[in-house]
């Protein structure tokens, strides 16, 4: 995930520290990338970018030195083009003198750069900020030099979700638009700036301007002045005074990064579903998928990965009748290591890029001769270098311990895999977002209340069904990780062959249902609540249900195989509210550590 900051001043002075401390404060968020532009009041534009991280290129490249009236900075978080000096950003329009960068995702970024370069523009590198730029250049002269005017253009032509900020050497003004990506502007004392997000902002003001989706920010050193996009029209909006601490603007408002992550699912699933609708490397996905359907493709990963790839089974199996084997890393050595070969293909899934236990399965892989396919949140990473082809997860950074977007983005590909295998629309998945959102409204509350239930007991239970028994394993690890009780997930039907033991007074049992099994899981259920225990349902809303379970988590309506995406983020919430009423800091369990680099 990309951040973006620019400052505009009333007196040319040193921007450079200005922009050095916004990137530092900007970092939380991921990068791989640093750069700076400054605009001196004659105009002249001095840029410095390159890869690696703030302090060694700052260094480097005398950041600290940058002098100017206007200064931009943006860390980025590679998506399109490989990390390097050209794709680094800010960047330059062709005849250098428009300056901008971006945060987000350009979905035809591909179809745009080939556009520009059939039409002459001078296109250095592959990433989507430029192309944000040279969209803004292409109807700078055609709209006689109005700035608001190219960027209305421009937005037409710019699909995604991203927010940007550029200026031209000549007009002493920032301009800043928002589509989708965060966006707040701060008004200060003869300054202005704008930003993806508060951090950057506070040590400078706390008067602040919420940029909406839609929206054209212009920024002097006296004030924001807000525009429509649809109607090019002033919009006015008083800003207003931000009194919070620092620390909880970087986690969004929220008290944890895991709260924030959790919210931040509807966001990432639309941005992932609209990445793959654009991305070149599905067609070399499920041509690989699609070859030698008699050999089950193995799907590889640990921890919630590794539920991911169970979960990503039962999409291929059901919806493409596609064989799949879902693997554990360590295990796919010693039981497909010997039988893998030429003619195979496994997909890798990793948050991180960078567990040891997938990369060894990899290095196996590839000695027999399989193809390696990779699912991975940090571009860059090892198993990204490794894979002959890989699919972002497009969550940006993930910070809390406990994996929650990327789950739900790895469940959410591997559904979009399977139904573009099945030759179904993948634009039924279009919803999936809104589905999300309101999973969110409907269950906290109640997901913190069955929290304050089972915060006293050290072991319980959680019970899936066919499709939603990788969602029981991922709820019971998500709240063994975070709450330190002992948890264990299980398939509904096996719990009678032996576990059921475990069952006396009020002992609490969780069922994941998805839409069909309800039958199955009432039988399921009285087993449990005849012996006295205490039975919660995690489901969308069915009367018999309901009569049979003691509390109910109710999900949406929605297409059956929506139902374990869904019904993950009430175990995540119930995992959260147990794991924080129990005193515990859910982003930094004991003894865990986010990327596992060691076998
Ligand atoms: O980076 P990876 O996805 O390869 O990490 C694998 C596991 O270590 C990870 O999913 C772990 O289980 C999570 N912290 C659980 O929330």
């Amino acid at each position: 995930m990309c951040g973006i900051f620019g400052i505009i001043t009333s007196e040319e002075q040193p921007l450079g520290p200005v922009l050095i401390e916004a990137a530092r404060r900007l970092a939380y968020r991921g990068y791989d990338s640093v750069g700076c532009a400054t605009v001196a009041a004659d105009g002249t534009i001095d840029l410095r970018k390159d890869v690696g991280r703030i302090g060694e290129v700052s260094a480097r490249l005398g950041f600290a030195e940058m002098r100017g009236r206007r200064g931009i900075t943006q860390l980025r978080w590679a998506t399109f083009g490989a990390p390097s000096q050209a794709n680094a950003q800010p960047h330059l329009d062709s005849d250098g003198d428009l300056v901008g960068a971006h945060n987000g995702n350009v979905v035809n970024n591909v179809q745009l750069r080939e556009l520009f370069i059939r039409e002459g523009l001078t296109v250095r590198g592959t990433n989507d900020g430029e192309t944000c730029v040279h969209a803004v250049e292409r109807h700078y002269d055609r709209n006689g030099g109005d700035m608001i005017a190219a960027i209305r253009a421009a937005y037409a032509d710019l699909e995604g979700d991203y927010a940007f900020v550029i200026t031209h050497q000549n007009d002493h003004r920032l301009y800043a638009i928002k589509k989708g990506s965060g966006l707040v502007a701060g008004l200060g004392e003869g300054m202005s700036c704008v930003s993806s997000d508060l951090p950057s902002i506070l040590p400078l003001t706390r008067r602040v301007l919420y940029v909406r989706d839609g929206e054209i920010a212009v920024l002097t050193p006296d004030g924001v002045e807000l525009y429509s996009v649809a109607s090019g029209e002033r919009i006015a909006r008083e800003p207003e005074w931000y009194d919070g601490p620092i620390e909880v603007a970087e986690k969004g408002g929220y008290p944890h990064f895991m709260l924030k992550e959790i919210h931040e699912q509807p966001a990432v699933a639309g941005e992932l579903l609209h990445l793959l609708d654009n991305s070149p490397h599905v067609a070399r996905f499920l041509q690989a998928l699609q070859a030698r359907r008699e050999r089950p493709v193995h799907l590889v990963g640990c921890g919630t990965s590794y539920h991911a790839c169970l979960l990503g089974a039962y999409y291929l199996g059901q919806l493409a009748g596609r064989a799949a084997l879902p693997v554990l890393g360590p295990q796919f050595i010693e039981q497909c290591g010997a039988c893998v070969g030429p003619e195979d293909v496994a997909v890798f899934v990793s948050q991180s890029g960078e567990t040891k236990d997938v990369l060894n399965a990899v290095k196996v892989m590839r000695e027999r001769g399989g193809q390696v396919l990779g699912v991975l949140n940090v571009l860059g990473s090892t198993l990204a270098q490794q894979s002959d082809c890989y699919l972002p997860l497009a969550c940006g950074y993930e910070i809390s311990v406990p994996a929650t977007k990327t789950f739900v983005n790895q469940a959410v590909l591997f559904l979009y895999l399977a139904y573009r295998l099945a030759g179904r629309n993948a634009a039924e998945l279009d919803v999936l977002p809104g589905l999300l959102a309101q999973t969110l409204d409907a269950t906290e509350g109640a997901a913190r209340q069955v929290a304050r239930y089972l915060e006293p007991w050290s072991a319980l239970h959680y019970l899936g069904y066919g499709i939603t028994h990788p969602i029981a394993l991922e709820a019971a690890l998500k709240l063994k990780e975070i709450t330190y009780a002992h948890c264990e997930g299980m398939f509904s039907s096996e719990f009678k062959h032996g576990p059921l033991s475990a069952v006396h007074s009020d002992y609490p049992v969780l069922f994941v249902t998805a839409p069909g099994d309800e039958g199955m899981m009432i039988s399921h259920i009285n087993e449990v609540t005849t012996r006295g225990g205490h039975a919660i349902a995690i489901a969308a809303e069915h009367p018999a249900l309901r009569a049979n379970a003691d509390d109910y988590l109710v999900v949406p309506q929605a297409a059956r195989e929506f139902m374990p995406i869904l019904a993950t983020l009430p175990a995540q919430l119930v995992a959260y509210y147990m794991s924080v009423a129990r005193g515990i800091d859910p982003d930094f369990p004991r003894n865990l550590s986010k990327t596992l680099t060691v076998d």
